[in-house]
């Protein structure tokens, strides 16, 4: 059984498959085509934190592949009324696939590995590899291919950071960190990238002028995470060199790209002119989150045989050669 808790999960090639079906799966609805590949699947959305665009990204690319969501908060009592064992044995006699955020990445992981039913990471503390895919593929869309790229992420190594730092190394893109050093993204998450993909490119700095110059894409996201709000004070006084603004932006080249993950801390990390600059990207790569995950949703459904390749085939969609 295929789960998605974090980027190691999948190979480069299924990486390629992925945002190859997300670009096509793109234009058939721009097209006005939204076949019903996933019909009657049902989609599972457990979430321990708030969320907008996972939440509804995943609910409405579900709907539009003929499946349904169902959106499960504190009420079904996951870690609270039962045991984790029987809670997702029995979730798996009713749902397809199950979409978690967590507080705790091992919350996840334990989901997963009981193996009865695919799991996919909307989030956790360590990692938040949805998002990650959708930039990726707002990026291609922006750049083309990305190898040789540089992608410069300003602020907290958290949980966005250490996806995007994966996907990075899986496409060949540089990845830079500017940020404090206490904040560092941890070295055992890079030294697990590195041991996958030994020539990934990934610097941390505390100087603007190092981190930014070579920046084709500067992305950001909140100093303080769900999760951290008793640390949101102190954050703000260590981060506080380190905000995006018109200043900072200056150490990029001028045709660099601006993107946030959302929701965004505006005044905080990032000011009104960057992130409402005609550089930034930030709406192209929220809605890309629908169109990523539908991507992913279709992949699954490959590899669980819930449809076959000649079904994509006839609404002229194109696997990869040696697709997996
Ligand atoms: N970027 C992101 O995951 O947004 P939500 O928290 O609104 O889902
Ligand atoms: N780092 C942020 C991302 C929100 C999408 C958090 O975990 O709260």
């Amino acid at each position: 059984m295929r789960h998605f808790v974090t980027l190691f999960e999948i190979s480069q090639q299924e990486l390629h498959t992925i945002l190859s079906l997300s670009q096509q799966m793109k234009q058939l609805l721009a097209a006005g085509r939204r076949p019903p590949w996933l019909a009657r699947r049902v989609l599972a959305m457990l979430f321990e934190k708030p969320s907008l665009r996972t939440r509804v990204s995943f609910e409405a690319g579900i709907l539009q592949l003929g499946g349904a969501a169902m959106f499960l908060g504190q009420e079904v009592g996951w870690q609270s009324r039962e045991s984790t064992s029987d809670f997702i044995r029995v979730l798996a006699e009713y749902a397809d696939v199950v979409v978690c955020r967590a507080k705790k990445h091992t919350s996840v992981e334990d989901l997963a590995g009981y193996d009865c039913v695919p799991i996919i990471n909307g989030l956790t503390d360590l990692a938040h590899p949805c998002q990650a895919l959708a930039d990726i593929m707002t990026m291609q869309e922006i750049a083309g291919p990305l190898a040789g790229r540089t992608m410069t992420f300003v602020g907290d190594g958290n949980n966005v950071a250490r996806s995007l730092a994966l996907a990075a190394a899986m496409v060949g893109m540089r990845f830079r960190v500017l940020g404090p050093r206490d904040y560092f993204m941890d070295e055992t998450w890079i030294k697990k990238i590195r041991s996958s993909y030994p020539h990934a490119d990934i610097q941390q700095s505390t100087e603007a002028k190092i981190a930014l110059s070579e920046a084709d894409f500067v992305y950001t996201d909140v100093w303080t995470s769900m999760g951290q709000e008793q640390e949101a004070a102190e954050r703000r006084s260590i981060f506080s060199q380190f905000q995006l603004n018109g200043h900072l932006m200056r150490h990029a080249p001028p045709k660099a790209r601006v993107m946030h993950c959302l929701p965004a801390h505006r005044g905080e990390e990032i000011t009104d002119e960057v992130i409402d600059s005609p550089q930034s990207a930030i709406v192209a790569q929220a809605g890309n989150r629908m169109h990523a995950q539908k991507g992913l949703l279709v992949w699954m459904g490959l590899q669980h045989d819930w449809l076959n390749a000649e079904c994509l085939e006839q609404e002229g969609i194109e696997l990869p050669l040696g697709f997996s």
